[in-house]
């Protein structure tokens, strides 16, 4: 299995085109040790099958354009995704829909019941799209089975419901159910090897803590090192956890949790906020993760199990 990182920040994208806190203005003036980072979104494949993409990020085309292996080139008119899925119904995870409009038949997208229907009423993307391209919509269910993925190279992929929050504008935002949110355990029939991605990831519950105990790699959400992040910087009063993410230093936090994993385990974060200091690669805090040894993933990352 080959899991490419296409975009490795959080919503916003590292800079944020509106801000000026260290990290943003750092990285425009090359002033810090930093990388510039595209939206969240992974691809990834079994064998030499189709890509399977996760989310549609809002850079979506930047992205392809960085990836010679997404545009194959075998007609007129081509692609070398095979289907999109999503994990949540959110804006940086979603709006890169819309740039695939183009495609020459109707968008395989999986997803769950609670995202389609925010993707058809709140924000009716798959609306949208009957006028242009169309939607062939593959339901995932969060009953903890498996589904085979024949668009991406058979690749195996098992939905597990988290604990999160549906977008702002969701029918049910205040209202949680099981399926705004996800992570998945993806497997290559071949090989055995398998993932757990959870690029949003408020807590980790009993079924998902089992799952991670499972799997080769775990890639998850690396969005805040602290609760009281964003407040303060100053750019938000709502803390990471509200926000539907897991803070990775202090008690209980995502640091302590992947030190329970089995030490053969590979840890990486993703959807990485532009606050977070692990930004930094001469920081303490990313000094901090590679001593418990855990990865910060980049753009551009390919990971082969
Ligand atoms: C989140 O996961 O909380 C998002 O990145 C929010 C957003 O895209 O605005
Ligand atoms: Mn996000
Ligand atoms: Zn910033």
């Amino acid at each position: 299995m080959h899991i490419r990182i296409l975009g490795s920040a959080a919503g916003g994208g590292f800079p944020q085109w509106n801000c000026n806190c260290a990290n943003c203005d750092g990285v425009r003036r090359g002033s810090i040790r930093a990388r510039r980072r595209t939206q969240s979104s992974i691809a990834a494949r079994a064998g030499d099958g189709d890509w399977l993409l996760f989310n549609a990020s809002p850079d979506v085309l930047q992205q392809i354009q960085g990836f010679d292996a997404l545009q194959p080139a075998r007609a007129l008119r081509d692609t070398g995704i095979g289907a999109v899925l999503l994990m949540d119904a959110q804006v940086d995870h979603t709006t890169g829909l819309y740039m695939l409009r183009e495609s020459r038949r109707a968008l395989q997208i999986w997803g769950t019941a609670p995202v389609r229907e925010d993707l058809s009423t709140g924000n009716p993307i798959l609306r949208v799209l009957e006028h242009f391209c169309g939607v062939q919509w593959q339901e995932l269910a969060v009953d903890g089975s498996e589904v085979e993925i024949a668009a991406a190279g058979g690749l195996r992929v098992r939905a597990l419901a988290l604990s999160s929050k549906a977008p702002p504008y969701s029918p049910h935002r205040h209202a949680p159910v099981p399926g705004d949110n996800i992570g998945v355990v993806l497997r290559d029939p071949q090989s055995g090897r398998s993932l757990f991605y959870a690029p949003g990831l408020g807590a980790i519950e009993d079924h998902v803590r089992e799952a991670m105990h499972q799997v080769d790699c775990v890639l998850v959400d690396g969005t805040f090192w602290t609760d009281d992040e964003m407040q303060s910087v100053g750019v938000t009063g709502k803390s990471a956890r509200a926000l539907g993410h897991l803070p990775q230093s202090g008690p209980g936090g995502m640091i302590e949790q992947l030190d329970l994993l089995p030490a053969t385990t590979r840890k990486l974060l993703i959807h990485i906020n532009n606050t977070n200091p692990i930004l930094r690669e001469d920081s303490a805090e990313r000094a901090e993760l590679a001593a418990h040894g855990i990865e910060v993933c980049h753009d551009g990352l390919d990971i082969a199990l």
